[in-house]
């Protein structure tokens, strides 16, 4: 069956027909479709449009098929809009016929898609959730871990790996800040504007949207049926989010090298090597860098797909599907994933505290010690310096060197220097809302 066949007087192509067809991917659009057109019968029956017995023909039609079909089959159709008006009219025949009174598959669409994405962000925000509450936790057993942060990935200042995870909670909670944010824009209807024209039929298009749990009704039919915003914002901020996860695997990465071996990975995130049998790799957290790659590349397509695009519908607009459906599969095992592989790190706490040490990363506390004796801070920066390069000379910490020796760069500094510089007291020390805080409970 086509639903535009009238015209026409030959028949299409058959490569055409399987080039044009969308329903090997649309038909993950199913259940929308038949809700959707649930409520559209609804509208048209207040329209005065269909009789009450044909809107419950209908109505019971759609539920059925709903129940039967198997949507593991792919049938021939055009698009999932065929296909179930298809079905609906094989079991209730004319009835079904006067569904698509009032609209087109071009605003069809749109609202199907509209109405998936409502439930692939709740899904996903509670993946988003259930990743914050693990880090969160994680962070909570190492308040007191202390490691070295970096800057250029060199060492720099001491922080906790505490610390360390909530940065990336901080990450994780503007990601579901924005999926939240978007949900206002995706839950507009624009069923009832027709192909691009709206609908000469009375259809109360507030009554339709709010039996679909919209929150409002799109005000330009020809902006309805062209717009695709609502995937390209959910495309941008799952980039961002998967930008998030790739840096966090780069780290992982990092840490379960030999050359940083801050964290071991559980057997059941990490892989072998058939030839060199001592591998054990971080492939999940390598996966996940590197799908990262696939949803930019989603976002860039639909991006692309759009910006040459006259109003309002145009055929190219069918390729937003396949960008959207990757996306949130790829979105959901990714942070499906890295959830359970974080959750079962080991952190080898030792030896972060270990790297800690060197580096010189009390440099910093050391100047500000001289600034306590009141040396301007530029002045304490430069005789830091020349104290950590001695060091360096020497081959051993700031703290490894003598009063002695101290003094002979500044006269000010005392013993109370050692203090001032141990690790644990540069943490301490911080003062400012967002540093790193030990806490203190532990070690009373
Ligand atoms: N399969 C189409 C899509 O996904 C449905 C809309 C088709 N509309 C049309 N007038 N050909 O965009």
């Amino acid at each position: 069956m086509k639903l535009w066949g009238g015209r026409f007087k030959g028949s299409v192509d058959k490569l055409m027909e399987e080039f044009n067809s969308s329903i090997s991917f649309d038909i993950r659009l199913f259940k929308y479709d038949v809700e959707g057109s649930i409520v559209h019968a609804k509208g048209l029956n207040k329209a005065g449009v269909l009789s009450d017995d044909e809107t419950n023909l209908i109505i019971d039609g759609l539920n059925e098929i709903l129940k039967e079909t198997d949507i593991n089959h792919i049938p021939d159709d055009e698009d999932v809009h065929t296909y179930v008006e298809r079905l609906l009219t094989e079991k209730i025949g004319d009835a079904g016929r006067k569904l698509h009174t009032g609209r087109s598959r071009n605003d069809q669409v749109a609202t199907d898609v509209r109405l998936y994405l409502k439930d692939a962000i709740k899904d996903i925000g509670s993946d988003i959730k259930l990743l914050i509450e693990t880090l969160q936790s994680i962070a909570d057993e190492h308040n007191n871990t202390i490691m070295p942060g970096y800057t250029h990935l060199q060492r720099a200042q001491p922080v906790t790996f505490g610390h360390h995870m909530r940065a990336y909670v901080e990450m994780f909670k503007r990601d579901l800040s924005r999926l939240n944010d978007m949900v206002k824009r995706v839950n507009i209807m624009p069923l009832g504007s027709g192909a691009l024209a709206g609908t000469s039929y009375n259809i109360d298009r507030r009554y339709v949207a709010e039996l679909l749990g919209f929150d409002d009704v799109t005000l330009n039919s020809l902006d309805a049926v062209g717009d695709r915003d609502f995937v390209i914002e959910f495309l941008s901020f799952s980039s961002i989010l998967m930008m998030h996860l790739s840096r966090f695997c780069e780290e992982i990465v990092l840490w379960s090298s030999r050359e940083f071996d801050f964290i071991e990975l559980d057997d059941k995130y990490s892989t072998g090597s058939s030839m060199m049998p001592q591998k054990k790799n971080p492939d999940a957290a390598e996966l996940i860098r590197g799908k990262t790659g696939r949803v930019y590349g989603n976002l860039i397509t639909l991006l692309t797909v759009m910006k040459g695009l006259p109003l309002a519908y145009n055929k190219d607009m069918q390729e937003d599907k396949e960008a959207l459906f990757d996306t949130v599969d790829t979105l959901k095992i990714c942070i499906e994933v890295f959830t359970g592989m974080i959750k079962t790190i080991h952190v080898k706490k030792s030896n972060m505290e270990t790297a800690a040490k060197y580096g010189y990363m009390n440099a910093t506390d050391f100047a500000d010690y001289l600034v306590s004796k009141g040396i301007p801070f530029r002045k304490a920066h430069e005789i830091t310096g020349k104290v950590v390069l001695y060091a360096i000379d020497k081959n051993c910490a700031i703290e490894d060197l003598s009063i002695k020796d101290l003094k002979s760069f500044c006269d000010s500094i005392d013993v109370d220097v050692y203090e001032a510089i141990d690790l644990k007291n540069s943490i301490r020390n911080k003062k400012t809302i967002g540093s790193p805080t030990l806490d203190e409970k532990e070690f009373r």
